[in-house]
């Protein structure tokens, strides 16, 4: 089930967002002005402001002044959420989740179900979080970002891929003033921090032969997670953004921005093409020029990567001549400083 906190459309549950709105937009409110304002009770109003207690937010109240907001419950929900977008569709309707399995196979749902593109399922915690190639995907409680967006893109099938390379670009953007100079991207589409994976995507679609009906972009961004979230053997290659920079992240702030640079970078793909990212692609890419062992599905390909073509492959220089790779799982030797980074030093 959905958390309440996702259910702004009934009419309780709006009058609650309304009374929140009004102590957002003041920094003191009077309950008998939210209840002119609002045309509701007194008792009403204090209502809403006990529902809006036992989800986490600060309410102080003061004798003579009124109400006081003095904290939101660090939790992404929608209406949190909702506050900070910049963006025309992309998390304009958020479902969120206390718990769930997975927020990929919730969004695969609603995109069955016919949810309108931008449609964002999210979730604090997730039991069965999925990774790529069938990995876990380690999802602790309210410390990091789990969420997966549904999109309607006029793609040909054989071109998605170009769509989660964009949508990498997109999560290193998000990522980026959290720590500046620090964000690389590993092909196809793990972001690293400090040479560390601290973001994911995972992407599942549904297509004819000819044609995409939808595509669910599936973000894990590891944020305020600390040491004991991972566990022993992905202690040395995973990070959050919090171990790293020694900052807490808002989780909201960054749901939003998140939402606003992928809407940004997708609208970019489908209407001036795949070759019109390649270089913001490469400017975050940890590859270029590095030897590398690419396994794809059971098929290894070792050799230089020289980078990535309008079409998103990865080109790499091996024994036998040129490669081009669509798909596959990359290791490298040695470390992984973003390429300009690597030429700065
Ligand atoms: C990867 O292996 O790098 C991809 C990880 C993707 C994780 C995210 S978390 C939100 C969404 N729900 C899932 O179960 N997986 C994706």
């Amino acid at each position: 089930m959905p958390s309440d906190a996702a259910r702004d459309d009934g009419s309780e549950g709006a009058q609650t967002a309304a009374v929140l709105e009004l102590l957002h937009a003041e920094p003191l409110v009077s309950g008998e002005r939210i209840s002119e304002q609002l045309g509701i009770s007194r008792a009403a109003v204090w209502k809403h402001v006990e529902h809006l207690r036992a989800a986490g937010y600060r309410i102080d109240a003061q004798r003579a002044g009124g109400y006081r907001l003095a904290g939101a419950p660090d939790r992404l929900l929608p209406r949190e959420i909702a506050r900070r977008l910049t963006t025309q569709r992309f998390g304009r309707r958020i479902i969120h989740w206390e718990e769930t399995d997975s927020t990929n196979v919730e969004a695969v749902r609603l995109a069955r179900e016919g949810a309108p593109e931008g449609t964002l399922a999210v979730a604090e915690r997730q039991t069965r979080g999925r990774g790529r190639l069938g990995r876990t995907w380690v999802s602790p409680a309210h410390v990091n970002f789990y969420g997966s967006l549904v999109v309607r893109p006029t793609l040909a099938p054989a071109d998605a891929p170009q769509l989660s390379l964009a949508t990498g670009v997109a999560i290193a953007r998000a990522l980026e003033p959290l720590a500046p100079g620090r964000v690389a991207i590993k092909w196809p589409n793990d972001c690293l921090l400090d040479g560390r994976k601290v973001a994911g995507l995972l992407t599942e679609m549904s297509a004819e032969l000819d044609r995409v009906h939808w595509v669910v972009l599936g973000i894990g961004v590891n944020l305020n997670a600390g040491t004991r979230a991972f566990p022993a053997e992905l202690r040395d290659i995973a990070t959050s953004v919090r171990l790293a920079t020694g900052t807490r992240v808002d989780r909201v702030a960054f749901a939003a921005s998140l939402c606003a640079e992928i809407e940004a970078i997708y609208d970019r793909l489908l209407v001036r093409g795949f070759a019109s990212l390649v270089d913001d692609w490469q400017a975050y890419s940890c590859l270029s020029g590095r030897e590398v062992t690419v396994d794809c599905a059971g098929r290894v390909v070792s050799g230089q990567v020289r980078g990535l073509d309008d079409a998103g492959r990865l080109v790499m220089e091996t024994a036998a001549g040129e490669e081009r790779i669509v798909a596959g799982d990359v290791s490298v030797v040695g470390g992984y400083a973003r390429d300009g980074a690597r030429e700065r030093r």
